[in-house]
């Protein structure tokens, strides 16, 4: 098993280049499922997810993908079988992305439920309740959602609480569905706006994405596009904290600050300076790091992705921070290995108080999740001496080759086979 190593305490310097969206391109390709016509996505990142729905999707009748470079070509000229098997869904959650699109081009779908993970429960309850208001029969059999629904029609649905993939799911499943879906209190991240996107392209009527109402009038068939998938804002802000926990002068390149509004207030908050152009950030180092209280809300507040790297941050800050999770209910795994790195962290439930200044150092520690993994990586760029991160596979699900861009910027980071 891969683990990274990573040598501590040097300035980095240069661009670093911001790949396509994990969260954006995952729905995408689960839209690919609503047409027997190719689904071109530019921009699409190389990180294990994609393979995982890529396993997912030929499964389920697509041909063999088309790759070159960052353009993915994805076509599924028939629905050969509508079953998400449990041993692919289980490495991967947004699997269940397939449950609306396949209920919408053949009005069946078997997709074993997801089950639990490291950062909480997670159940898919929202998506079940809003695709039975299409009218979908759903029944959930020894650990799968066996669902039917032939004749799905437009519905007025409003979700109990905000869900990033019950949104994407439903927006799939009313692109044929008769008439008019109106759904409401909605999920508003940038990723929900590209998919709808993608939808418009293939000939669907979606408006309002981005918005807390999203309108969907149902058409008899979709077709083919060629769509740009958008930068990741997460791995934008992923190399934002690492810049500025090493003090350094880093280009953060390809990314949409408008998407990191959030982000952006909090860094400068706690005293981080950036000069910020269209597509890109550059850190400024500069005097020493403030506290600063966050609470994780869904968009456009501050993202959970990001909670686990702002905490490493804030280790260095001169002062305490609170931090409160308030979307998933167990996502402080990292805690323990920023503790093994000498980090000064009380939590008690969905609150952390980081104190600090504190000088880190580097540890043998223990991935346990995407966002987890790539907190150890910025606390392990500030660490004295030497950082081993087990598990790196955990960093491969969502981040594309993050060694080698950070070793272009000076990094002494290596992956160890
Ligand atoms: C998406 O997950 C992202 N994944 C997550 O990113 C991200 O953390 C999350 O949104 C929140 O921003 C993808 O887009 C593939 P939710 P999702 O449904 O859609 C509860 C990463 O690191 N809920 O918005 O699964 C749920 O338990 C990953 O890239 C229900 O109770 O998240 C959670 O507490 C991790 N019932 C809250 O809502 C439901 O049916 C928000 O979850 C659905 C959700």
């Amino acid at each position: 098993m891969d683990k990274i190593r990573v040598r501590g305490g040097k300035q980095l310097q240069g661009i670093l280049h911001v790949s396509g969206a994990k969260n954006a391109v995952l729905p995408a390709m689960a839209a690919s499922l609503l047409t027997s016509e190719p689904i071109v996505l530019e921009n699409s990142p190389q990180v294990r997810d994609v393979s995982t729905m890529i396993r997912v999707l030929q499964r389920m009748g697509a041909l063999e993908p088309q790759r070159e470079g960052s353009r993915l070509t994805l076509r599924v000229p028939k629905i050969a079988s509508a079953e998400a098997p449990y041993e692919l869904v289980k490495t991967m959650r947004a699997s269940v992305l397939v449950l609306g699109p396949l209920l919408a081009r053949c009005g069946e779908a078997r997709v074993s439920l997801p089950g639990g993970c490291a950062i909480g429960a997670r159940p898919v309850n929202l998506h079940i309740m809003a695709l039975q208001k299409l009218g979908a029969r759903i029944e959930v059999e020894h650990g799968y959602m066996v669902a039917e629904g032939r004749e799905l029609k437009g519905a007025d649905i409003s979700f109990d609480s905000k869900t990033v993939t019950g949104t994407e799911n439903l927006m799939m499943a009313a692109t044929r569905a008769q008439g008019r879906t109106v759904l409401r209190n909605v999920a508003q991240e940038p990723e929900i706006e590209d998919l709808a996107e993608l939808l418009n392209r293939m000939g669907a009527k979606v408006s309002g994405a981005g918005t807390e109402i999203i309108v969907i009038d149902g058409v008899d068939e979709l077709h083919g596009a060629v769509h740009p998938v958008i930068p990741d804002r997460i791995e934008a802000g992923t190399f934002l904290m690492a810049a500025a926990i090493t003090r350094s002068a880093v280009k953060v390149e390809n990314c949409r600050p408008n998407h990191l509004d959030a982000v952006l207030e909090k860094l400068r908050d706690v005293g981080v300076r950036m000069e910020v152009g269209p597509s890109a950030i550059q850190v400024v180092p500069d005097g020493p790091l403030r506290p600063g209280n966050l609470v994780t809300l869904p968009y456009p507040g501050f993202p959970t992705d990001l909670q686990a790297q702002y905490m490493a941050l804030a280790t260095q800050a001169g002062g305490s921070s609170l931090i409160t999770e308030s979307i998933f209910e167990n996502r402080f795994m990292h805690v323990g290995e920023l503790r093994r790195m000498g980090a000064h962290i009380d939590i008690d439930a969905h609150f952390a108080v980081v104190h600090g200044p504190t000088p880190l150092t580097g540890a043998q520690v223990m991935a346990t999740d995407l966002r987890a993994s790539a907190s150890l990586i910025v606390a392990g760029l500030l660490a004295e001496g030497e950082t081993i991160i087990d598990r790196a596979y955990h960093i491969d699900r969502g981040y594309e080759r993050i060694e080698e861009k950070l070793q272009k910027v000076g990094a002494d980071i290596q992956r160890i086979h």
